[in-house]
């Protein structure tokens, strides 16, 4: 994971590393530093633990014309001030690192035979030390970046200054993502755009195998072996708009909140009359889509659990779906059948599990990829055959909200049009797709109505502020809700909470019931709703407290050991999206009562680039 910037430029360019660093936040916050150029030609360098926040205080008078720039999310080294970015050799060069280093350990070696002191636990010390030592041997700073960059195993996207070349910001890239952004009369580097919002917003994508050369006024691309390549000059959509609170206490908050529109705005040109439309799936969406008979699906945390529902319609539309976590899918060997779709889910598209595993898929006869993802300007999206956005807008809070129900909404929309192809001519709808169609067109409504809720949800909170441990219960399509609801309370609450399947109460975890687990099940009115009454009354049985979402019409009831919140009714296809939005306000006001950093949780970030 981990944050980067870069300026090159005819003024002092402290400010923008700093604005660019807060913009990344998101990408790790458990350091930061920056080093600049400045005009005695010495680096100055300034790093601290935690928030950017804390790296401006002591940003003080420092200026320069170039410099790098980090917030990191640990991986080689605990967070500390010596183990923040950038890293400097000998106070000559300065290196930021995204990525892990594998072949580390034995450079190091190499190293300390040559005298280099380390001052550092990461990886990412010998690529500076390494940089240095090519330097010392004569090469320019780009050329030093080139040899080294042969030499390293792993995946890195690097920016690196020296005090020697003070005009020269060099770049490369070998799976972590980063990008150029051109300014007037100056030029930037970033993890991705969000940071370089204010100053720039043309920007080229460097592929793995790329390393730049940028001066304030040019920008010279090459491949490893040094020959010349052209990126395309691409314009960036984003704004700032996205990123203001607009009156809410946290993003998580206003993102739950957003999902009426959110949703809305996935809908939108999706439908037609009584049909999911093919075409936005992309050009030759039809013509792939007629020939899928199965689809595998590959995905990460809260994008997995969405997978995981979707299999539930998938197969009940008659199309076999197999779903899998992508850190898994990448080790092992497959056995892919004829006419088997490939598809990713990733809110980010950044995720390097699931880029990983895509890249691992296209060698393995799928008749072609799909990617469902929020972020246009992604690799996951580059790098595949067909994608459908989610049109969440840009989510800041790392608990994935928004992106969770528009993605959920989405794979509805993706089973339907395959439905359709197991129905005969495969491109007309019947009546049931209508009826879909038309609870689809009413999901912002109940999505409203949902939201409701939160005054009772608040209520209920109280009782789980003070437990270490929860336990959280579905059946069906419910039950990869009730593991979303789990993995948002343990995210930002840091309460232990674990899901079953309900049926599976009675195999074991029945053993950990007593009035300090509460239970926390997902009720809508289907036909396994019975089958959860009787593993509610189990767990009554045996003095288990229990929280439950149920439908309005069904005959559940709070009494001392039960607490029902009722749900309006709704449609059992779209169910799954409506009962989600109840867990993510139980998180979110339980965090609250506890005050734990809600947007930025301990330990976590918004966007994982590591394995
Ligand atoms: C949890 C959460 C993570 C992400 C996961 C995959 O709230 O956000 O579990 O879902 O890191 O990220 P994407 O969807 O960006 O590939």
């Amino acid at each position: 994971m981990c944050g980067i910037v870069g300026a090159v430029a005819s003024r002092d360019v402290t400010a923008t590393l700093i604005d660019g660093l807060k913009r990344l936040e998101y990408r790790g916050y458990d350091s930061a530093g920056l080093a600049v150029v400045a005009e005695n030609n010495e680096l100055d360098l300034r790093r601290s633990v935690g928030r950017v926040a804390s790296l401006e205080s002591i940003c003080g008078g420092i200026s320069g014309q170039i410099g790098v720039a980090h917030t990191r999310w640990a991986t080689h080294g605990r967070p500390a001030e010596h183990n923040a970015h950038p890293h400097t050799s000998s106070s000559q060069v300065a290196v930021v690192h995204n990525g892990i280093i594998e072949n580390h350990n034995e450079l190091r070696l190499v190293q300390k035979e040559r005298g280099f002191v380390f001052s550092s636990e990461t990886d990412t010390e010998v690529i500076v030390h390494q940089i240095d030592w090519h330097m010392q041997q004569g090469q320019d700073l780009f050329n030093a970046v080139r040899t080294t960059v042969s030499e390293l195993h792993g995946a890195y996207g690097l920016g690196v200054v020296s005090k020697h070349e003070p005009g020269v910001l060099v770049a490369a890239r070998s799976g972590s993502p980063l990008l150029v952004g051109l300014g007037d009369g100056e030029n930037f580097i970033a993890s991705d755009m969000s940071a370089l919002i204010p100053v720039s917003q043309k920007y080229m994508v460097m592929e793995d195998g790329d390393i730049a050369k940028i001066t304030s006024t040019s920008i010279e691309i090459f491949d490893f072996q040094g020959s010349p390549v052209e990126r395309a000059v691409l314009i960036s959509t984003l704004s700032d708009e996205e990123t203001d609170l607009g009156g809410f206490a946290h993003y998580m908050k206003k993102e739950i909140h957003e999902q009426t529109r959110a949703i809305t705005e996935t809908l939108e040109g999706r439908l037609g009359a009584d049909s999911v439309l093919d075409l936005p799936f992309g050009e030759n969406a039809r013509e792939i889509f007629d020939k899928t008979k199965e689809l595998k699906i590959i995905a990460c945390g809260t994008s997995y659990n969405a997978a995981c529902v979707a299999r539930y319609w998938f197969e009940e539309f008659g199309i076999k779906c197999d779903v899998e976590i992508a850190s898994e899918y990448r080790y092992r060997k497959h056995v892919v059948n004829e006419g088997t779709l490939f598809a990713t889910i990733s809110q980010s598209g950044e995720t390097l599990d699931t880029m990983a595993a895509l890249e691992m898929a296209k060698t393995l006869g799928y008749i072609n990829t799909l990617c469902i993802c929020n972020v246009p300007e992604s690799s996951l999206v580059r790098a595949s055959d067909l994608t459908i956005f989610t049109h969440a807008g840009r989510e800041i809070g790392v608990a994935s909200t928004k992106a969770f129900t528009t993605q959920l909404v989405t794979l509805l929309m993706l089973a339907i049009c395959l439905r359709r192809r197991r129905l005969g001519d495969g491109r007309s709808a019947d009546v049931m797709e209508a009826e879909i169609v038309q609870e689809l067109r009413s999901l912002p409504q109940q999505i409203e109505n949902a939201l409701d809720l939160e005054d009772d949800i608040i209520a209920m909170s109280k009782h789980f502020a003070d437990k270490n441990h929860t336990l959280f219960l579905g059946r069906g399509a419910h039950y990869p809700i009730a593991v979303e609801g789990a993995l948002k309370l343990k995210e930002i609450s840091y309460i232990h909470a674990e899901a079953y399947a309900a049926g599976e109460l009675k195999h074991g975890p029945l053993a950990l019931i007593d009035e300090d687990m509460p239970v926390v099940a997902v009720a809508p009115n289907d036909e396994l709703q019975e089958k959860l009454k009787s593993n509610l009354e189990e767990v009554r049985a045996r003095g288990g407290k229990l929280y439950v979402f149920a439908d309005a019409n069904s005959d559940l009831e709070s009494d001392e050991s039960t607490l029902v919140l009722k749900v309006a009714p709704v449609n059992n296809y779209i169910a799954p999206v409506i009962y989600t939005i109840p867990l993510q306000l139980l998180s979110y006001h339980v965090a609250l009562l506890k005050g734990t950093d809600i947007d930025k949780p301990r330990n976590l970030a918004k966007s994982v680039t590591v394995e």
